[in-house]
Protein backbone atom coordinates (compact mmCIF):
# COMPACT_ATOMS: atom_id res chain seq x y z
CA UNK A 1 0.00 0.00 0.00
CA UNK A 2 1.47 3.71 -0.74
CA UNK A 3 2.16 6.27 1.83
CA UNK A 4 2.84 9.81 1.06
CA UNK A 5 5.55 11.74 2.33
CA UNK A 6 4.74 15.32 2.67
CA UNK A 7 7.20 18.20 3.76
CA UNK A 8 5.04 21.10 5.62
CA UNK A 9 5.42 24.44 5.39
CA UNK A 10 5.27 25.64 1.80
CA UNK A 11 2.76 28.37 0.51
CA UNK A 12 0.44 26.93 -1.76
CA UNK A 13 -0.02 29.00 -4.91
CA UNK A 14 -1.14 28.56 -8.33
CA UNK A 15 -3.89 27.43 -10.19
CA UNK A 16 -5.70 23.43 -10.18
CA UNK A 17 -8.66 22.31 -12.40
CA UNK A 18 -11.34 20.39 -10.24
CA UNK A 19 -12.04 17.13 -11.57
CA UNK A 20 -15.86 15.66 -12.14
CA UNK A 21 -17.95 15.00 -9.20
CA UNK A 22 -16.85 11.41 -7.66
CA UNK A 23 -20.55 11.22 -6.11
CA UNK A 24 -22.47 12.37 -9.34
CA UNK A 25 -20.46 9.81 -11.50
CA UNK A 26 -21.02 7.11 -9.55
CA UNK A 27 -24.80 6.84 -9.40
CA UNK A 28 -25.18 8.28 -13.12
CA UNK A 29 -23.32 4.81 -14.42
CA UNK A 30 -25.00 2.74 -12.30
CA UNK A 31 -28.31 4.46 -13.65
CA UNK A 32 -27.01 4.09 -17.30
CA UNK A 33 -27.99 -0.26 -16.55
CA UNK A 34 -31.94 1.22 -17.24
CA UNK A 35 -31.06 2.32 -20.82
CA UNK A 36 -31.06 0.90 -24.43
CA UNK A 37 -28.26 2.29 -26.62
CA UNK A 38 -25.04 3.90 -26.03
CA UNK A 39 -24.60 6.62 -23.71
CA UNK A 40 -21.42 8.77 -23.31
CA UNK A 41 -19.95 10.66 -20.36
CA UNK A 42 -17.95 13.58 -20.23
CA UNK A 43 -15.63 14.44 -16.94
CA UNK A 44 -15.71 11.01 -15.42
CA UNK A 45 -12.77 10.78 -13.05
CA UNK A 46 -9.83 8.50 -12.93
CA UNK A 47 -10.07 6.97 -9.40
CA UNK A 48 -10.58 3.71 -7.61
CA UNK A 49 -14.04 4.08 -7.30
CA UNK A 50 -15.05 4.69 -10.48
CA UNK A 51 -12.57 1.10 -12.03
CA UNK A 52 -14.98 -0.33 -9.48
CA UNK A 53 -18.08 0.55 -11.10
CA UNK A 54 -16.33 0.16 -14.22
CA UNK A 55 -15.96 -3.77 -13.49
CA UNK A 56 -19.29 -3.89 -11.47
CA UNK A 57 -21.18 -2.82 -15.25
CA UNK A 58 -19.07 -4.86 -16.86
CA UNK A 59 -20.10 -7.84 -14.96
CA UNK A 60 -23.52 -6.70 -14.98
CA UNK A 61 -23.12 -7.08 -19.05
CA UNK A 62 -22.24 -3.87 -20.05
CA UNK A 63 -19.69 -2.51 -22.56
CA UNK A 64 -17.25 0.24 -20.82
CA UNK A 65 -14.74 2.18 -23.39
CA UNK A 66 -12.72 5.04 -22.12
CA UNK A 67 -11.49 7.49 -25.12
CA UNK A 68 -7.98 8.51 -25.39
CA UNK A 69 -7.61 12.36 -23.74
CA UNK A 70 -8.21 15.36 -26.17
CA UNK A 71 -4.82 16.26 -24.63
CA UNK A 72 -2.89 13.13 -23.12
CA UNK A 73 0.01 15.47 -22.38
CA UNK A 74 -2.14 17.03 -19.62
CA UNK A 75 -1.00 15.78 -16.40
CA UNK A 76 -3.69 17.20 -14.03
CA UNK A 77 -6.86 18.67 -15.61
CA UNK A 78 -10.17 17.62 -16.98
CA UNK A 79 -8.51 17.13 -20.35
CA UNK A 80 -6.62 14.19 -18.66
CA UNK A 81 -9.98 12.23 -18.57
CA UNK A 82 -10.85 10.95 -22.55
CA UNK A 83 -15.48 10.58 -22.62
CA UNK A 84 -16.66 7.35 -21.09
CA UNK A 85 -19.06 5.22 -23.34
CA UNK A 86 -21.09 3.10 -21.54
CA UNK A 87 -23.84 0.44 -23.66
CA UNK A 88 -25.84 -2.34 -22.09
CA UNK A 89 -25.25 -5.56 -24.11
CA UNK A 90 -26.37 -8.72 -22.05
CA UNK A 91 -29.16 -8.29 -19.45
CA UNK A 92 -28.83 -11.38 -17.87
CA UNK A 93 -26.86 -11.19 -14.74
CA UNK A 94 -28.73 -9.22 -11.60
CA UNK A 95 -25.86 -9.90 -9.47
CA UNK A 96 -23.45 -7.16 -7.91
CA UNK A 97 -21.36 -9.71 -6.09
CA UNK A 98 -19.44 -8.80 -2.00
CA UNK A 99 -16.08 -9.02 -3.86
CA UNK A 100 -17.01 -5.58 -5.76
CA UNK A 101 -19.28 -3.92 -3.02
CA UNK A 102 -17.00 -4.73 -0.34
CA UNK A 103 -14.49 -2.41 -2.01
CA UNK A 104 -16.95 0.72 -3.00
CA UNK A 105 -19.86 1.21 -1.35
CA UNK A 106 -21.59 2.98 -4.04
CA UNK A 107 -21.87 -0.36 -5.62
CA UNK A 108 -25.85 -0.77 -3.57
CA UNK A 109 -26.54 2.15 -6.45
CA UNK A 110 -27.54 -0.67 -9.29
CA UNK A 111 -29.92 -1.67 -7.05
CA UNK A 112 -32.98 0.67 -8.14
CA UNK A 113 -32.03 0.51 -11.76
CA UNK A 114 -31.48 -3.34 -11.78
CA UNK A 115 -35.15 -3.67 -10.48
CA UNK A 116 -36.56 -1.09 -12.45
CA UNK A 117 -35.14 -2.69 -15.93
CA UNK A 118 -34.41 -6.12 -15.19
CA UNK A 119 -36.86 -6.79 -12.80
CA UNK A 120 -34.18 -8.35 -10.01
CA UNK A 121 -31.20 -7.38 -8.25
CA UNK A 122 -28.64 -9.33 -5.67
CA UNK A 123 -26.49 -7.04 -4.07
CA UNK A 124 -24.35 -8.22 -1.23
CA UNK A 125 -25.36 -6.22 1.85
CA UNK A 126 -22.71 -3.36 2.41
CA UNK A 127 -22.65 -3.52 6.34
CA UNK A 128 -20.39 -1.18 8.11
CA UNK A 129 -17.51 1.02 7.11
CA UNK A 130 -15.27 3.56 8.86
CA UNK A 131 -17.43 6.13 9.79
CA UNK A 132 -19.52 4.84 11.05
CA UNK A 133 -23.54 2.24 10.41
CA UNK A 134 -24.37 2.57 6.24
CA UNK A 135 -27.45 1.29 6.93
CA UNK A 136 -29.93 0.78 3.61
CA UNK A 137 -33.37 0.35 4.76
CA UNK A 138 -34.47 3.83 3.54
CA UNK A 139 -33.23 2.41 0.27
CA UNK A 140 -34.99 -0.46 0.52
CA UNK A 141 -38.04 0.83 2.19
CA UNK A 142 -38.65 3.15 -0.98
CA UNK A 143 -38.14 0.20 -3.74
CA UNK A 144 -40.83 -1.66 -1.62
CA UNK A 145 -43.52 0.94 -1.70
CA UNK A 146 -43.38 0.99 -5.79
CA UNK A 147 -43.84 -2.62 -5.17
CA UNK A 148 -40.37 -4.83 -4.90
CA UNK A 149 -40.18 -7.75 -2.59
CA UNK A 150 -37.18 -8.21 -0.75
CA UNK A 151 -35.46 -11.00 1.13
CA UNK A 152 -31.82 -11.51 3.13
CA UNK A 153 -30.01 -14.79 1.81
CA UNK A 154 -26.67 -15.36 2.75
CA UNK A 155 -25.15 -11.81 3.12
CA UNK A 156 -27.07 -10.83 -0.07
CA UNK A 157 -30.49 -8.93 -0.19
CA UNK A 158 -32.45 -9.97 -2.90
CA UNK A 159 -35.06 -7.87 -4.75
CA UNK A 160 -37.51 -9.34 -7.06
CA UNK A 161 -40.35 -7.13 -9.08
CA UNK A 162 -43.67 -9.23 -10.28
CA UNK A 163 -44.72 -7.38 -13.48
CA UNK A 164 -43.72 -3.87 -13.10
CA UNK A 165 -43.07 -1.31 -10.62
CA UNK A 166 -45.83 1.09 -9.93
CA UNK A 167 -45.50 4.50 -8.89
CA UNK A 168 -47.01 6.19 -5.89
CA UNK A 169 -46.61 9.32 -3.19
CA UNK A 170 -44.04 7.72 -0.31
CA UNK A 171 -41.88 9.29 2.40
CA UNK A 172 -38.34 8.61 2.23
CA UNK A 173 -36.65 10.49 4.91
CA UNK A 174 -34.98 8.60 7.91
CA UNK A 175 -34.05 9.46 11.23
CA UNK A 176 -30.47 10.84 10.27
CA UNK A 177 -32.60 13.26 7.58
CA UNK A 178 -32.62 12.43 3.77
CA UNK A 179 -30.64 9.56 1.81
CA UNK A 180 -28.88 10.48 -1.27
CA UNK A 181 -28.42 7.53 -2.79
CA UNK A 182 -31.50 6.05 -1.70
CA UNK A 183 -33.44 9.14 -3.11
CA UNK A 184 -31.47 7.86 -6.48
CA UNK A 185 -32.29 4.73 -6.05
CA UNK A 186 -35.85 5.01 -5.87
CA UNK A 187 -35.85 7.86 -8.32
CA UNK A 188 -34.00 5.64 -11.26
CA UNK A 189 -36.55 3.07 -10.33
CA UNK A 190 -39.45 5.13 -10.31
CA UNK A 191 -38.37 6.11 -14.11
CA UNK A 192 -39.62 2.97 -15.46
CA UNK A 193 -42.23 2.02 -13.06
CA UNK A 194 -46.06 2.29 -14.32
CA UNK A 195 -47.76 5.94 -13.00
CA UNK A 196 -46.56 8.79 -11.00
CA UNK A 197 -44.29 8.35 -7.92
CA UNK A 198 -43.92 11.38 -5.73
CA UNK A 199 -40.98 11.41 -3.21
CA UNK A 200 -41.57 13.48 -0.05
CA UNK A 201 -38.14 14.00 1.88
CA UNK A 202 -35.60 13.31 -0.79
CA UNK A 203 -32.54 14.44 -0.76
CA UNK A 204 -31.54 17.94 -2.49
CA UNK A 205 -27.65 17.77 -3.27
CA UNK A 206 -26.48 18.51 -6.56
CA UNK A 207 -25.40 15.16 -7.35
CA UNK A 208 -29.08 13.82 -7.42
CA UNK A 209 -30.19 16.62 -9.86
CA UNK A 210 -27.38 15.83 -12.09
CA UNK A 211 -28.60 12.16 -12.10
CA UNK A 212 -32.53 13.62 -12.98
CA UNK A 213 -30.96 15.79 -15.27
CA UNK A 214 -29.39 12.85 -17.10
CA UNK A 215 -32.14 10.52 -16.82
CA UNK A 216 -33.89 13.81 -18.51
CA UNK A 217 -32.22 13.66 -21.29
CA UNK A 218 -32.82 9.92 -21.71
CA UNK A 219 -36.60 10.42 -21.65
CA UNK A 220 -37.41 10.09 -18.54
CA UNK A 221 -39.79 12.48 -16.95
CA UNK A 222 -38.55 13.72 -13.61
CA UNK A 223 -39.59 16.84 -12.31
CA UNK A 224 -38.63 18.64 -8.49
CA UNK A 225 -34.87 17.79 -8.31
CA UNK A 226 -33.08 20.01 -6.25
CA UNK A 227 -36.02 19.91 -4.29
CA UNK A 228 -37.50 17.71 -1.43
CA UNK A 229 -40.07 16.84 -3.16
CA UNK A 230 -39.45 15.36 -6.54
CA UNK A 231 -42.50 13.51 -8.89
CA UNK A 232 -41.75 11.12 -11.76
CA UNK A 233 -43.86 10.36 -14.16
CA UNK A 234 -42.79 6.69 -15.48
CA UNK A 235 -42.04 6.00 -19.42
CA UNK A 236 -41.48 2.54 -20.80
CA UNK A 237 -37.99 3.12 -21.53
CA UNK A 238 -35.07 5.00 -21.73
CA UNK A 239 -32.17 5.94 -24.71
CA UNK A 240 -28.63 6.52 -24.64
CA UNK A 241 -27.33 9.64 -24.48
CA UNK A 242 -24.27 12.36 -24.15
CA UNK A 243 -23.88 13.65 -21.00
CA UNK A 244 -21.05 15.70 -18.64
CA UNK A 245 -20.96 15.13 -14.74
CA UNK A 246 -20.62 18.04 -12.59
CA UNK A 247 -17.46 19.78 -10.72
CA UNK A 248 -16.52 17.82 -7.85
CA UNK A 249 -18.13 20.07 -4.99
CA UNK A 250 -15.98 17.78 -2.37
CA UNK A 251 -12.51 18.07 -3.97
CA UNK A 252 -13.02 22.02 -4.47
CA UNK A 253 -13.95 22.61 -0.71
CA UNK A 254 -10.64 20.28 0.13
CA UNK A 255 -8.34 22.77 -2.24
CA UNK A 256 -10.58 25.84 -1.05
CA UNK A 257 -9.16 24.86 2.71
CA UNK A 258 -5.86 23.81 1.36
CA UNK A 259 -5.42 27.34 0.25
CA UNK A 260 -6.70 28.64 3.17
CA UNK A 261 -4.38 26.11 5.77
CA UNK A 262 -1.25 27.02 4.21
CA UNK A 263 -1.84 31.31 3.98
CA UNK A 264 -1.92 30.32 0.33
CA UNK A 265 -3.58 31.77 -2.62
CA UNK A 266 -5.27 29.02 -5.57
CA UNK A 267 -7.48 29.59 -8.58
CA UNK A 268 -9.86 26.75 -8.77
CA UNK A 269 -10.84 26.05 -12.30
CA UNK A 270 -13.99 24.07 -13.53
CA UNK A 271 -15.89 24.33 -10.08
CA UNK A 272 -19.88 25.65 -9.48
CA UNK A 273 -19.45 27.46 -5.86
CA UNK A 274 -22.96 27.59 -5.73
CA UNK A 275 -22.51 23.94 -4.56
CA UNK A 276 -20.71 25.13 -1.78
CA UNK A 277 -22.44 28.03 -0.52
CA UNK A 278 -22.37 26.96 3.49
CA UNK A 279 -19.05 25.83 3.00
CA UNK A 280 -18.26 29.11 1.87
CA UNK A 281 -19.98 30.88 4.53
CA UNK A 282 -18.22 28.83 6.93
CA UNK A 283 -14.78 30.27 5.81
CA UNK A 284 -15.58 33.40 5.42
CA UNK A 285 -16.74 33.82 8.75
CA UNK A 286 -13.06 32.61 10.07
CA UNK A 287 -11.52 34.88 7.41
CA UNK A 288 -10.90 33.21 4.33
CA UNK A 289 -10.95 35.12 1.11
CA UNK A 290 -12.81 34.14 -1.64
CA UNK A 291 -13.05 35.47 -4.87
CA UNK A 292 -15.83 34.57 -7.37
CA UNK A 293 -14.27 34.92 -11.23
CA UNK A 294 -16.11 33.00 -14.60
CA UNK A 295 -16.55 29.52 -13.47
CA UNK A 296 -13.84 29.65 -11.06
CA UNK A 297 -12.39 30.89 -7.69
CA UNK A 298 -9.72 32.69 -6.17
CA UNK A 299 -9.33 31.28 -2.44
CA UNK A 300 -6.86 33.11 -0.03
CA UNK A 301 -5.98 33.80 3.36
CA UNK A 302 -2.99 36.07 4.62
CA UNK A 303 -3.40 35.84 8.78
CA UNK A 304 -4.24 33.33 11.83
CA UNK A 305 -7.76 32.18 11.13
CA UNK A 306 -10.65 32.41 14.23
CA UNK A 307 -12.62 30.08 15.53
CA UNK A 308 -15.94 28.67 14.52
CA UNK A 309 -19.20 26.89 14.99
CA UNK A 310 -20.20 24.43 12.10
CA UNK A 311 -23.00 21.36 12.25
CA UNK A 312 -22.65 19.21 9.22
CA UNK A 313 -26.32 19.06 7.64
CA UNK A 314 -28.04 17.94 4.30
CA UNK A 315 -27.53 20.29 1.30
CA UNK A 316 -27.34 23.20 1.12
CA UNK A 317 -25.93 22.92 4.38
CA UNK A 318 -22.42 22.36 4.81
CA UNK A 319 -21.29 18.64 3.74
CA UNK A 320 -20.48 15.64 5.97
CA UNK A 321 -18.08 15.14 3.32
CA UNK A 322 -15.61 18.47 4.31
CA UNK A 323 -15.88 18.28 8.15
CA UNK A 324 -12.50 16.14 8.81
CA UNK A 325 -10.86 18.54 6.52
CA UNK A 326 -12.52 22.23 7.76
CA UNK A 327 -11.00 20.50 11.48
CA UNK A 328 -7.73 20.28 9.97
CA UNK A 329 -8.19 23.98 9.23
CA UNK A 330 -9.61 24.63 12.93
CA UNK A 331 -6.90 22.89 14.69
CA UNK A 332 -4.68 26.10 14.11
CA UNK A 333 -7.48 28.80 14.74
CA UNK A 334 -7.06 31.35 17.35
CA UNK A 335 -9.59 29.98 19.51
CA UNK A 336 -12.05 27.20 20.52
CA UNK A 337 -14.22 25.96 17.54
CA UNK A 338 -17.22 23.32 17.87
CA UNK A 339 -18.03 20.91 15.08
CA UNK A 340 -20.83 18.75 15.17
CA UNK A 341 -21.55 15.79 13.03
CA UNK A 342 -25.28 15.07 12.36
CA UNK A 343 -25.15 12.79 9.11
CA UNK A 344 -22.58 10.25 10.10
CA UNK A 345 -22.51 11.13 14.22
CA UNK A 346 -19.38 8.44 14.28
CA UNK A 347 -17.68 10.04 11.19
CA UNK A 348 -13.95 11.04 13.99
CA UNK A 349 -11.66 9.01 12.89
CA UNK A 350 -9.30 11.39 11.93
CA UNK A 351 -9.03 13.11 15.70
CA UNK A 352 -6.52 10.65 16.91
CA UNK A 353 -4.47 11.15 14.14
CA UNK A 354 -4.78 15.10 14.41
CA UNK A 355 -4.20 14.95 18.26
CA UNK A 356 -1.09 12.49 16.86
CA UNK A 357 -0.17 15.54 15.24
CA UNK A 358 -0.07 18.30 18.15
CA UNK A 359 -4.02 19.44 17.45
CA UNK A 360 -5.93 19.57 20.67
CA UNK A 361 -9.16 18.33 19.69
CA UNK A 362 -11.73 16.58 22.10
CA UNK A 363 -14.56 14.41 21.07
CA UNK A 364 -17.68 14.56 23.56
CA UNK A 365 -20.46 12.23 21.35
CA UNK A 366 -21.08 13.38 17.89
CA UNK A 367 -19.19 17.03 18.91
CA UNK A 368 -15.56 17.90 18.30
CA UNK A 369 -14.10 20.70 20.82
CA UNK A 370 -11.36 22.16 19.07
CA UNK A 371 -8.29 24.32 21.43
CA UNK A 372 -6.45 25.95 18.16
CA UNK A 373 -3.15 25.65 18.64
CA UNK A 374 -0.25 27.40 16.65
CA UNK A 375 1.66 24.77 14.97
CA UNK A 376 0.81 21.01 14.12
CA UNK A 377 4.09 18.73 13.88
CA UNK A 378 5.00 15.90 11.53
CA UNK A 379 3.88 12.55 12.43
CA UNK A 380 3.39 8.97 11.19
CA UNK A 381 -0.26 8.84 10.44
CA UNK A 382 -2.93 6.52 9.42
CA UNK A 383 -5.76 7.62 6.37
CA UNK A 384 -8.82 6.01 7.65
CA UNK A 385 -10.91 6.57 5.20
CA UNK A 386 -11.10 8.94 2.03
CA UNK A 387 -11.89 12.04 3.58
CA UNK A 388 -10.19 11.71 7.02
CA UNK A 389 -7.21 11.18 4.88
CA UNK A 390 -7.46 14.57 2.89
CA UNK A 391 -7.80 15.91 6.23
CA UNK A 392 -4.16 14.83 7.01
CA UNK A 393 -2.93 15.47 3.57
CA UNK A 394 -4.01 19.38 4.51
CA UNK A 395 -2.59 19.03 8.14
CA UNK A 396 0.74 17.63 6.91
CA UNK A 397 0.92 20.55 4.18
CA UNK A 398 1.45 22.85 7.18
CA UNK A 399 2.85 20.77 10.12
CA UNK A 400 6.67 21.45 11.18
CA UNK A 401 8.14 18.61 9.32
CA UNK A 402 7.38 15.38 7.78
CA UNK A 403 4.47 13.93 8.10
CA UNK A 404 3.80 9.96 6.29
CA UNK A 405 0.27 9.20 5.98
CA UNK A 406 -0.14 5.53 4.64
CA UNK A 407 -2.81 3.91 3.69
CA UNK A 408 -3.35 6.19 0.94
CA UNK A 409 -5.17 3.94 -1.37
CA UNK A 410 -8.44 5.37 0.74
CA UNK A 411 -7.77 9.09 -1.19
CA UNK A 412 -7.45 7.00 -4.73
CA UNK A 413 -10.71 6.07 -4.26
CA UNK A 414 -12.02 9.71 -4.58
CA UNK A 415 -9.33 12.51 -5.20
CA UNK A 416 -7.43 12.03 -8.59
CA UNK A 417 -4.10 12.77 -8.49
CA UNK A 418 -4.21 14.85 -5.72
CA UNK A 419 -0.60 14.75 -4.71
CA UNK A 420 -0.04 15.82 -8.46
CA UNK A 421 -2.19 18.76 -8.10
CA UNK A 422 -0.93 19.95 -4.67
CA UNK A 423 2.88 19.82 -5.70
CA UNK A 424 2.19 21.61 -9.34
CA UNK A 425 0.77 24.65 -6.72
CA UNK A 426 3.84 24.22 -4.41
CA UNK A 427 3.59 21.42 -2.07
CA UNK A 428 6.23 18.96 -1.21
CA UNK A 429 4.35 15.84 -1.34
CA UNK A 430 5.41 12.49 -2.66
CA UNK A 431 4.12 9.14 -3.10
CA UNK A 432 5.90 6.26 -1.73
CA UNK A 433 5.36 2.93 -2.94
CA UNK A 434 5.20 0.20 0.38
CA UNK A 435 8.68 -1.07 0.10
CA UNK A 436 10.02 2.74 -0.03
CA UNK A 437 7.53 4.02 2.74
CA UNK A 438 9.19 1.58 5.21
CA UNK A 439 12.42 3.29 4.51
CA UNK A 440 13.54 6.48 5.31
CA UNK A 441 12.02 9.62 6.22
CA UNK A 442 14.60 11.42 3.73
CA UNK A 443 12.75 10.68 0.76
CA UNK A 444 11.04 14.33 1.18
CA UNK A 445 14.38 16.24 1.86
N1 LIG B 1 -29.21 6.19 6.20
C1 LIG B 1 -30.09 5.33 6.80
N2 LIG B 1 -30.70 4.38 6.03
C2 LIG B 1 -30.47 4.28 4.69
C3 LIG B 1 -29.58 5.18 4.09
C4 LIG B 1 -28.95 6.13 4.87
O1 LIG B 1 -30.31 5.40 8.01
O2 LIG B 1 -31.08 3.42 4.06
C5 LIG B 1 -28.54 7.21 7.02
C6 LIG B 1 -27.02 7.11 6.96
O3 LIG B 1 -26.54 6.17 7.90
C7 LIG B 1 -26.61 8.52 7.27
C8 LIG B 1 -27.68 9.35 6.58
O4 LIG B 1 -28.80 8.47 6.43
O5 LIG B 1 -26.66 8.74 8.64
C9 LIG B 1 -27.30 9.90 5.23
O6 LIG B 1 -26.71 8.87 4.44
P1 LIG B 1 -26.86 8.86 2.86
O7 LIG B 1 -27.71 7.71 2.47
O8 LIG B 1 -27.26 10.21 2.38
O9 LIG B 1 -25.38 8.55 2.39
P2 LIG B 1 -25.00 7.80 1.04
O10 LIG B 1 -25.98 8.16 0.02
O11 LIG B 1 -24.75 6.37 1.31
C10 LIG B 1 -23.53 9.67 -0.04
C11 LIG B 1 -22.09 9.86 -0.40
C12 LIG B 1 -21.25 9.97 0.85
C13 LIG B 1 -21.77 11.17 1.66
C14 LIG B 1 -23.25 10.97 1.97
C15 LIG B 1 -23.88 12.15 2.68
C16 LIG B 1 -21.77 8.68 -2.49
C17 LIG B 1 -21.16 7.55 -3.23
N3 LIG B 1 -21.61 8.71 -1.18
O12 LIG B 1 -23.59 8.44 0.71
O13 LIG B 1 -19.93 10.27 0.41
O14 LIG B 1 -21.05 11.29 2.86
O15 LIG B 1 -23.99 10.78 0.73
O16 LIG B 1 -23.77 13.31 1.94
O17 LIG B 1 -22.39 9.55 -3.09
C18 LIG B 1 -17.59 10.24 0.47
O18 LIG B 1 -17.60 10.65 -0.71
O19 LIG B 1 -16.55 10.22 1.17
C19 LIG B 1 -18.83 9.77 1.06
C20 LIG B 1 -18.87 9.01 2.14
Amino acid sequence: MDSFLIRGGHRLKGTIEISGSKNSALPIMAAILMTEGKTTLKGVPRLLDIDSMTRLLVELGCQVHRHEPADPGTVVGPALNGPLDIEVADERQCEARYEIVRTMRASICVLGPLLGKRGKAVVSLPGGCAIGDRPVDLHVRGLKKLGAEFRVENGNIIGEVRGRLKGCRMYLGGALGPTVLGTINVMCAAALAEGETVLVGAACEPEVSDCAEMLNKMGAQIKGHGTPEIRIEGVDKLHGTEHRVIPDRIECGTFMIAAAITNGELELKHCNLDHLIAVTDRLEEVGVKIERKDGSVIVSAARRINAVEMTTQPYPGFPTDLQAQLMALLCLSDGISVVTERIFPDRFLHVGELNRMGAGVRKEGPTAIIQGVRELQGANVMASDLRASAALVLAGMVAKGTTRIDRVYHIDRGYEKIEQKLAAVGAQIERVKEEKALGSLSAVA
